[in-house]
């Protein structure tokens, strides 16, 4: 059944208070719940009193301290629970029994080595009690948790503490209070034997904060870097937008059985151990990476989310891309922006352009949907955060963080909508962004392209920007957008030029911003004094694809541009550009050829490289295989990989001498460290070590050498990834050794999944089954599942795109043996299968008929079912 977004009507009832108790048992909890509820006047006055409800066996139900008949409540066939001649106000109690152990989905209360947790966005609540759930309904909760003492010592829930004691026959009892008003989806409860790393944080008025991390018992060592995020972010978010923590506890608890990254459920976070536990012998430096974000995150959500909170789920990215728009400031503030900016739009292009540009495409916020669950995606959480970023560009810093204050003041502790947003951006700038809200409900990349002219008589230089959106399913007419590009004009030594548009009065120095708010526009600036090279779309300042920039004005740029995202970005247009040329040669039967250009730039990186070794990093690695089967019309996965690799080993052989001399500076002796500087230095030495490795047995062996000696995870898995690929006998010997070693642990035992998921040798689709039936593979683990599966997928397109369809007859097996145990986890993985109109017709109609089988599964997954049938569309 289609949900739209125009179809939203006010809830009938209101729910103001909220009592649950839970009596803890794996195979039979019961969960008692009263409800004050009272007809919302806002809403029809006949409508019935209707609570969601999914696999629930009532055993109880109480109006007003009276049984109900069964006459006066009746349950649906979608579970949930109806209730006649209700009265305009009154108590209603139930009491279920549920199954947590049973319960595979991890949606709802469900147990995790012997533990229980509890995930309910989007709409998890319903299977723990009967509720109207959805987030517009918002209520004060309690909550009473009864259990075994010795095997369930902790019990925790949203809100603060309120008493804990003896509830005799060996169990015990805690109580939890929440004094916010929140949604059902934030509810949460976390029981079982679990540990706590202490600390506490003051806020900026005082109030004592405990904080709490809770993880298995041998875990305690690793939560240090989870905790110092922590604190981080609470102080950032008083200092940079004035928002304070308002209990006295925050709990995190860790959980290794999680379809998501993290919850920011009020008070009681509950994260995948995969974003809080590190130590430099486990955790690379894109795990503690994470790990901050992460935790920025969801903590960020106390306010953006959980104080103003979504009216209906076509919302969500008003919280979602709002809080990563919030954490993406975060990070740039503890270390590099530049880089951060780098690392998020090679994300967004590598992850959200082609959903984009393909059969999911869908707007920032949605029209419809079947299982909301398919729609938490890089468009509603990264190119939402890109939306965000556009008005922030638009009205500047000041105004924006009064149009934050204004939107949290109106709308504190409300369900609300983008409009609410916007609006309170739009009423604290003076400026009109009524036209922005296109972005919100428009899907598809626009692309960008540009003219210029130059006249040396009236020293006027006319920039002409052009944009079009191609067509998305079910969007044919696309509207312009207003664009803000951010630009500078260089001179041809690579100074900056004053730019002053036709009508203003001074010239301005630096970077400016362009509003592009129609299909095609003139841009004239005057008293320019020679041609000059735009430099265009500085910081990625709108989520678009600039094309057509001729390749020497890429490569200028790419060297002499002020603005490091431009160079960078210059640097990957360039390469890209020679590398689809490449591509179109290995197609008609050439060989592919060699850029001198290239390995000059690699020289020159190398060579400037300990300025920023981070910066240096990100422009070494040329551009990703995806990246690159997203400029072709139709891709060509085994070309694109015969050139990147052609090009991998002749920059290697090239620039040897320069890459082992850089390789060799940055030996690290001291202890391992995770500043940004170390990480940085981390990252260059490996990307020498890549090169080097392409071009030859001694970087295999220098790799080899690499994987012996390290002492922390980054180093190690960068060798071993160097070697999972090659032709060596290190190869089975280091991931033998690697598995022995990490056996026992499950984060680690993922990244032993996933590099071989992603190797490019012969043979790998073979290799990939095997592991599946390898014992330590686990189905029903969501983190193992995409750790070999979904690596396999998205991050092998060689192979995931063989020619006899092996690989996508493998993705379909998996998903059709995941849905019935995770639906949810399973949907998610059904996306590389949609891309089929980008691949050639024969293999086209192999990723039809796969899609075909999956969709023809006997009682699929809602989530399945709507991302299987939307995909072969
Ligand atoms: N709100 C969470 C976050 O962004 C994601 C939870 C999504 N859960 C789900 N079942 N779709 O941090
Ligand atoms: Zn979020």
């Amino acid at each position: 059944k289609t949900i739209r977004r125009g179809d939203y009507a006010p809830p009938a009832f209101l729910i103001d208070t909220v009592d649950l108790d839970f009596a803890l048992d794996p195979m039979a909890t019961i969960v008692r719940s009263r409800l004050a509820f009272r007809r919302n006047p806002a809403a029809a006055a006949d409508a019935p009193l209707r609570l969601d409800g999914e696999g629930l066996t009532l055993l109880e139900a109480r109006l007003d301290g009276e049984a109900l008949p069964e006459s006066r409540r009746q349950l649906g066939a979608d579970g949930s629970l109806t209730i006649t001649d209700a009265p305009d106000a009154g108590i209603l109690e139930t009491s279920v029994r549920i199954a947590p152990e049973r319960n595979t989905a991890l949606s709802g209360l469900y147990t995790s080595g012997g533990n229980f947790y509890t995930q309910c966005e989007a709409e998890g609540f319903r299977r723990i009690t009967f509720f109207p759930d959805r987030p517009d309904v918002m209520s004060r909760y309690s909550v009473t948790i009864t259990a075994d003492r010795a095997r369930v010592p902790v019990l925790l829930s949203n809100g603060n503490p309120d008493g804990s004691g003896d509830a005799g026959e060996g169990r015990h009892w805690a109580r939890w209070v929440d004094p916010h008003p929140k949604p059902s989806y934030l509810f949460a409860l976390v029981a079982g034997d679990l540990v706590n790393v202490p600390d506490s944080f003051t806020t900026r008025s005082g109030r004592k904060v405990a904080l709490n991390i809770w993880v298995r018992r041998g875990d305690e060592t690793r939560c240090g870097h989870a905790m110092d995020s922590l604190i981080r972010s609470m102080k950032w978010d008083e200092e940079v937008f004035g928002l304070e923590y308002d209990l006295d506890v925050f709990n995190i608890a860790a959980v290794s059985d999680f379809n998501m990254g993290a919850m920011e459920n009020k008070g009681l976070n509950v994260f995948n151990t995969k974003y809080v536990l590190a130590s430099p012998e486990t955790a690379t430096d894109g795990d503690w990476q994470g790990i901050e974000t992460v935790i920025a995150h969801e903590y960020f959500h106390n306010w953006t989310g959980n104080r103003v909170t979504c009216r209906d789920w076509f919302q969500l990215s008003l919280k979602e891309g709002l809080t990563v728009f919030r954490d993406q400031e975060f990070t740039a503030d503890q270390g590099s922006r530049a880089v951060k900016r780098i690392r998020d739009v090679r994300g967004l292009r590598a992850a959200q352009f082609p959903e984009d540009a393909g059969p999911m495409a869908h707007p920032v916020r949605p029209d419809s949907y079947i299982e909301i669950d398919n729609f938490y995606t890089p468009t509603v959480y990264q190119k939402g955060a890109e939306v965000v970023r556009l008005l922030h560009t638009r009205i500047g810093p000041v105004a924006f963080r009064r149009g934050m204050d204004l939107y949290i003041s109106r709308n504190d502790n409300q369900a609300v909508t983008i409009e609410d947003f916007v609006g309170a951006m739009q009423d604290a700038s003076g400026t009109d962004l009524t036209p922005f809200m296109r972005w919100y409900d428009q899907a598809g990349t626009p692309e960008l392209t540009v003219e210029d002219s130059y006249d040396p008589a009236t020293r006027r230089y006319t920039l002409t920007l052009r944009q079009r959106t191609p067509p998305t399913p079910g969007q044919v007419e696309k509207q312009p957008l207003p664009i803000p590009v951010a630009m500078g004009l260089l001179d041809d030594t690579g100074a900056a030029l004053p730019t002053r548009l036709a009508g203003e009065n001074a010239a301005q120095p630096g970077t400016r911003v362009l509003l592009l708010d129609g299909a095609v526009q003139d841009f004239v600036f005057e008293d320019v004094p020679a041609p000059p090279v735009p430099s265009l779309l500085r910081g990625f300042s709108a989520p678009v694809r600039l094309k057509g920039v001729p390749q020497e004005r890429l490569r200028f740029l790419a060297v002499h541009d002020s603005d490091p995202f431009v160079r960078w970005d210059s640097g990957q247009q360039y390469a890209a550009a020679f590398m689809l040329e490449q591509v179109a040669r290995v197609q008609r039967g050439e060989a592919p050829g060699f850029a001198p250009a290239l390995a000059d730039a690699v020289a020159n990186t190398l060579a400037s490289a300990d300025a920023d070794p981070a910066f240096a990093a990100e422009a070494l690695v040329l551009p990703g295989e995806g990246f690159l089967a997203d400029q072709m019309e139709v891709a060509d996965p085994e070309a694109i990989h015969q050139v990147r690799r052609h090009l991998r080993r002749q920059i290697g052989t090239h620039c040897g001498a320069a890459l082992l001399a850089t390789y060799q500076a940055l030996t690290e002796t001291g202890p391992y460290r995770i500043d940004g500087r170390s990480i940085g230095r981390r990252s260059l030495r490996n990307a020498c070590l890549a090169y080097l490795a392409a071009a030859g047995e001694d970087g295999v062996a220098l790799a080899a050498a690499q994987y012996r000696a390290a002492t922390n995870m980054t180093d190690q898995l960068a060798a071993l990834a160097l070697l999972a690929d090659a032709e060596t006998p290190a190869r089975e010997a280091g991931l033998a050794e690697f598995h022995a070693k990490w056996r026992g642990d499950d984060l680690v035992l993922d990244k032993w999944f996933s590099i071989q998921a992603m190797s490019s040798r012969p043979g790998t689709i073979a290799a990939v089954r095997a592991l599946y039936a390898h014992p330590d593979f686990d189905l029903k683990n969501p983190n193992r599942a995409r750790a070999l599966i979904g690596a396999f997928a998205s991050g092998n397109p060689l192979h995931f795109h063989d020619s006899s369809g092996e690989g996508y007859r493998f993705l379909a097996d998996a998903v059709i043996a995941l849905d019935p145990i995770n639906g949810q986890t399973a949907a998610r993985l059904i996306g590389p299968l949609g891309l089929w109109r980008r691949q050639w017709v024969e293999r086209g109609a192999l990723m039809r008929r796969e899609l075909q089988r999956v969709l023809d599964t006997p009682n699929l997954s809602k989530g399945s079912f709507e991302k299987a049938s939307k995909a072969l569309q």
